[in-house]
């Protein structure tokens, strides 16, 4: 499906595997031009290289979430080096927080988990609104979970700093609709990447029960009786960056197959 987002830019946080790659590709086949990031420089340049471009070349920049200040640093490099390149849509995403309870995990892992998704955020925001300002259109997007809305068991760190992104983004939304730009959150749930392989992978090695035996249990929980697949949250993400979303500002939208247990 084409979005129509000829003519805009977007930078997409973790666009090399699962569903920042899905949104890559769907925003490219939209028109879009693309800059990328992630920590894998090959992966970034294959993709780079191979999604379908209308004009300029698609870009991509190198940096780790988990490395303070790296993303913000890497992107101000990459618009010095390019100079009145601007960002008209910005979609946070990164690999989310290891999980546990919240009441045996130390202190440091909620900094760093409070870093790598609030503050780095934060950061790429500041960097991109001023051109959005300017040209009074402007999108922010926030990959993160359905646990801003019910905390999932075994994720305690995920769930604190979900809900404090979450909270971020309302108060943005606030503040920004000032320039039209609109601040929405996406809420994906069990969707078939390599993350939850690897969650699924996890929990049979703990339990001692089969992959296949673990993914049913899962699917049983879920309405639609199956994992998305990441097109499927590329999708939202798109219509949410397209002008047919134009007075959608400040929501949580959970893609989840109908899981989450409020509305
Ligand atoms: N899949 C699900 O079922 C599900 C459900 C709810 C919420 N979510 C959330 O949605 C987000 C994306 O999940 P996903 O399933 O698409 O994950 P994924 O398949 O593991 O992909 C993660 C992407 O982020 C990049 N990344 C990971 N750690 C990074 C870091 N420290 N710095 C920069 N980039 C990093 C990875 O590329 P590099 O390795 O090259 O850096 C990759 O491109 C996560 O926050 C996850 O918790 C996922």
């Amino acid at each position: 499906m084409n979005w129509l987002l000829e003519n805009k830019t977007a930078l997409v946080c973790g666009s090399t595997a699962g569903i920042g790659k899905a949104i890559a590709e769907t925003f490219a086949a939209s028109g879009c031009r693309l800059i990328l990031m992630a920590r894998n420089e090959d992966k970034l340049k294959r993709l780079a290289d191979s999604l379908p471009q209308k004009g300029l070349k698609h870009l991509y920049v190198v940096a780790d979430f988990q490395i303070p200040q790296q993303p913000k640093n890497q992107l101000e490099a990459l618009l010095s080096d390019n100079p009145g390149l601007g960002i008209d849509i910005l979609v946070n995403n990164t690999g989310g927080p290891a999980p546990g309870p919240a009441h045996t995990s130390n202190s440091q892992a909620f900094i760093d988990a409070f870093s790598a998704h609030l503050i780095n955020n934060h950061e790429l925001m500041q960097i991109c609104i001023p051109h959005m300002q300017a040209n009074q259109w402007g999108r922010i997007i926030n990959i993160i979970s359905t646990s801003v809305k019910i905390p999932l068991p075994g994720l305690g760190v995920s769930n604190t700093v979900r809900g404090a992104v979450g909270n971020w983004s309302k108060t943005l939304a606030n503040e920004l609709g000032a320039w039209n730009i609109t601040v929405n959150n996406v809420l994906p749930g069990a969707t078939a990447t390599e993350r939850l392989e690897a969650i699924i992978n996890k929990k049979a090695e703990k339990t001692g029960r089969s992959t296949a035996e673990i993914s049913e249990e899962m699917r049983s929980e879920i309405p639609l009786n199956r994992f998305a697949q990441p097109q499927e949250i590329a999708a939202a993400v798109a219509f949410l960056a397209s002008e047919n979303a134009n007075y959608i500002n400040g929501i949580n939208i959970p893609i989840d197959g109908g899981r989450t247990g409020n509305l």
